[in-house]
C-alpha cells in the first residue's frame, strides 16, 4: 500500500532540507506541489527561494544542496533546477507502471489507510422535527455523507450524527397550538399526517409572532418540556416519531446512514454548561439573561455582542445545546475532529460557539472543530428555490422528479429493456445526478438547481461519469474480458494518452487527501471528471481490443483501473455505478 505521491514527496523533501541545512529546518515548509504546466514535469519543489534569505545563499545553490540530499530515484528522473531555484521532477515510467500494477491488484486501489486514525464526528443533515426537511438539509445530507465516506475510507473512525432539531421554542409553540385546536394530536399516535403537521406548525408560528399571550404560554410550555413535564413530553414524543419516519424515507432513498442524536439528548447537560461557564468567570448577566460577551463580534452600535446561554425565563437555546454537545463529543465520544455541515447562514453561530468553548478551555489542542458551510439552492430563475406557489419544495417530490425524468430518458433510449432494468437505471441516474450536481459545486457558493443540467449526458454531470464507467464494462463484454485475471505486471506505457491517463490515475490518492483536509468534495468530482475526459481521449487515440496482444493486455488494464477508480470515487460521493445503462 502507498500513500499519495505528493505526501510521500513532502516527507522526502523535508528530510532533504533538514539533511542539507540542519535539524532546525525540519519543519520548514517543503513547498511541494503538482506542476501547473506539464512541460516543467509532474511535481515541483519551491522551497529554495524561501530559504535564500535565512541561508544567505543564491536560490540555485540552495536548490542544488536540497537535490544533493534528496532520495527520489525510485520514483523520478534526475531532478532539474529551473529559474529562481525551482526543482522540477518528472515521474519515471517504470514507477508509474509498477504503481498501476499495485492499484490493479488492490481492492482499494493501493491507497493505504492512515496510520493514526482520528475519531471524527460528522454532524450533518439535522432537520427539524415537525417541519419538513428542505433543500438546505438535502445539501447537508449529501455533503456530510460524502465527507463521512471519504474519512471512513481513509480508515478514520467516523460517528455520523444527526443533530435533529427536536427541542426548543418550536415545540412550545406547536404544543400550545395543538392544545387549542387539536388536542388529540398530543395524545394519540398519527392523529395527523406530517403534511398537516407542517401546516399546523405554520399556523402556530403565525400565532406566536402575532399574539403576545400565545407567545408567553408557548415559552412556558418549552420550559415545562425542558424541565421534563410529562404531558408535554408525551406530545413531543409523538411528534418526533412521526417526523422521524418521514426523514427516514429520504435517508433510505438516498442510502444515507446516520445516527440520530437530537438536541434533546443534551438537555440533561444544559445546566452544567451554565454552571461551568460561571466557574470560568466568562458568564455575565445582561438584562436578566445569562451570556458570554464575544470577542470580535459587535452589534450595530459597536457594542460587543453577547452569546446568550440562558434566557430570562430560564430556557436554554440553540447555542447552549451546541456548547453541551461539543463538550459531550469531546469528553464522552472522545472525538478529535468535529465537523459541522450546515448552510453558510450559521457560520456566525459556530464561530461564536467555538470561541466560547475555546475561551472556557473546553477544546483541547488536540481537537479540531470545523464548520463546513454551504450556499443556498437557487431555482433556474436565480431566486431562492421555491415552487410556483411560493412554497418551499418538498424533498420527496424533488427526488421523485429526478427519477421520473431519468426514467423518461431511458424509455426513449432503450424502450425494449425490462421494467426492472429501466427503474434501476432511472434511480441510479436520477439520484446520482442530484447528488453529483450538489457535490460538484464549490459548496460555499449558491448553486442553481436545474434538472436539465444535472441530467445532461455531456459535461461535469453524473450521467457523463456513469457512462464512462459503463463504456469500460462494455469493452469488457465485447472482448469477453475477465478483468480480474489480467496480468497487471504487463502494463507498459508507450503512447502519450496512456501516460497522461496513468499519471492522472496515480493522483487519485491526492484528490482524496485534499478532500479529507479541506472538506471540499468538488475537488473529487473535478478529479473524476478529468479522469473521464482523459480516459475518453486515450480510448479515442489508442486501440484497445484491436491492439496486438501485449499492448491489448496493458491497455485493458488501464481501462480496468480507470473503471475501478470511477467506481470507488463515485462511491465516495454516495453514487452507485451501473454495469449497463
Ligand atoms: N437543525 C439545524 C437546522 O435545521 C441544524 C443543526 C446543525 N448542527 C448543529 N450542531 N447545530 O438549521
Amino acid at each position: 500500500m502507498t500513500t499519495s505521491v505528493l505526501s510521500d514527496l513532502k516527507i522526502r523533501f523535508s528530510k532533504a532540507i533538514a539533511a542539507a541545512f540542519g535539524a532546525e529546518y525540519t519543519s520548514h515548509d517543503p513547498a511541494v506541489a503538482p506542476s501547473k504546466d506539464a512541460k516543467f514535469g509532474d511535481y515541483q519543489c519551491n522551497a529554495a527561494l524561501g530559504l535564500t534569505k535565512k541561508l544567505k545563499q543564491k536560490p540555485q545553490d540552495v536548490a542544488a544542496q536540497i537535490i544533493a540530499n534528496l532520495q527520489v530515484d525510485d520514483m523520478f528522473e534526475a531532478p532539474t533546477i529551473a529559474g529562481a531555484g525551482f526543482i522540477n521532477l518528472k515521474l519515471k515510467l517504470s514507477y508509474l507502471e509498477s504503481q498501476l500494477a499495485k492499484m490493479q491488484k488492490s481492492d482499494r486501489l493501493a491507497i493505504a489507510k492512515v496510520e493514526k486514525p482520528d475519531r471524527v464526528i460528522v454532524d450533518f443533515s439535522s432537520p427539524n422535527i415537525a417541519k419538513e426537511m428542505h433543500v438546505g438539509h438535502l445539501r447537508s445530507t449529501i455533503i456530510g455523507d460524502s465527507i463521512a465516506r471519504i474519512l471512513e475510507f481513509q480508515g478514520h473512525e467516523v460517528l455520523r450524527l444527526n443533530h435533529v432539531g427536536d427541542w426548543g421554542t418550536q415545540f412550545g409553540m406547536l404544543i400550545t397550538y395543538l392544545r387549542e385546536v387539536y388536542p388529540d394530536a398530543l395524545t394519540k399516535a398519527d392523529a395527523i399526517a406530517i403534511g398537516d403537521l407542517v401546516e399546523l406548525y405554520r399556523a402556530a408560528k403565525k400565532r406566536f409572532d402575532e399574539d403576545a399571550e400565545f407567545k408567553e404560554i408557548s415559552r412556558a410550555a418549552v420550559v415545562e418540556l425542558q424541565a421534563g413535564g410529562s404531558e408535554a413530553k408525551l406530545a413531543w414524543q409523538l411528534l418526533c416519531e412521526q417526523s422521524r419516519r418521514e426523514f427516514q424515507k429520504i435517508y433510505d432513498t438516498l442510502n444515507i446512514q446516520l445516527e440520530e442524536r437530537g438536541e434533546s439528548f443534551y438537555n440533561q447537560f444544559l445546566s452544567d454548561v451554565v454552571t461551568d461557564l460561571r466557574k470560568t468567570g466568562l458568564l455575565q448577566e445582561d438584562q436578566g439573561a445569562l451570556c458570554v460577551f464575544l470577542e470580535g463580534f459587535s452589534n450595530k452600535d459597536g457594542q460587543p455582542l453577547p452569546l446568550i446561554v440562558q434566557k430570562t425565563d430560564g430556557g436554554y437555546n440553540y447555542a447552549t445545546t451546541d456548547l453541551a454537545a461539543l463538550r459531550y463529543r469531546i469528553r464522552e465520544d472522545r472525538a478529535t475532529r468535529i465537523i459541522y455541515v450546515t448552510d453558510i447562514g450559521q457560520s456566525g453561530h459556530f464561530a461564536q460557539v467555538f470561541q466560547v468553548a475555546k475561551r472556557a478551555n473546553w477544546i483541547p489542542e488536540t481537537v479540531q472543530t470545523t464548520h463546513v458551510p454551504f450556499g443556498l439552492v437557487m431555482g433556474d430563475d436565480g431566486k431562492k428555490f421555491k415552487t410556483r406557489s411560493g412554497d418551499t419544495i418538498a424533498l420527496k417530490s424533488l427526488l421523485e422528479e429526478a427519477v421520473t425524468r431519468a426514467r423518461a430518458d431511458i424509455e426513449t433510449r432503450n424502450p425494449e429493456a425490462s421494467d426492472e432494468f429501466k427503474q434501476d437505471v432511472a434511480e441510479a441516474v436520477g439520484l446520482g445526478a442530484v447528488k453529483y450536481a450538489d457535490l460538484s459545486q464549490n459548496r460555499t457558493s449558491n448553486y442553481i438547481f436545474s434538472f436539465d443540467k444535472m441530467l445532461a449526458l455531456q459535461g461535469n454531470t453524473a450521467p457523463y461519469m456513469l457512462y464512462a464507467y459503463v463504456r469500460v464494462q462494455g469493452i469488457g463484454r465485447k472482448g469477453e474480458i475477465d478483468f480480474a485475471s489480467l496480468d497487471a505486471d504487463a502494463i507498459k506505457l508507450t503512447q502519450e494518452p496512456e501516460i497522461v491517463l496513468a499519471k492522472h490515475l496515480l493522483q487519485f490518492a491526492e484528490a482524496i487527501d485534499a478532500v479529507s483536509e479541506e472538506l471540499f468534495p468538488n475537488r473529487l468530482c473535478q478529479y473524476l471528471f478529468e479522469l473521464s475526459q482523459k480516459f475518453n481521449q486515450f480510448f479515442e487515440q489508442c486501440p484497445v481490443l484491436q491492439a496486438e496482444e501485449s499492448e491489448r493486455i496493458s491497455r485493458l488494464s488501464l481501462c480496468d483501473i480507470t473503471a475501478k477508480t470511477l467506481k470507488l470515487g463515485l462511491n465516495l460521493l454516495g453514487i452507485r455505478v451501473l454495469e449497463r445503462m
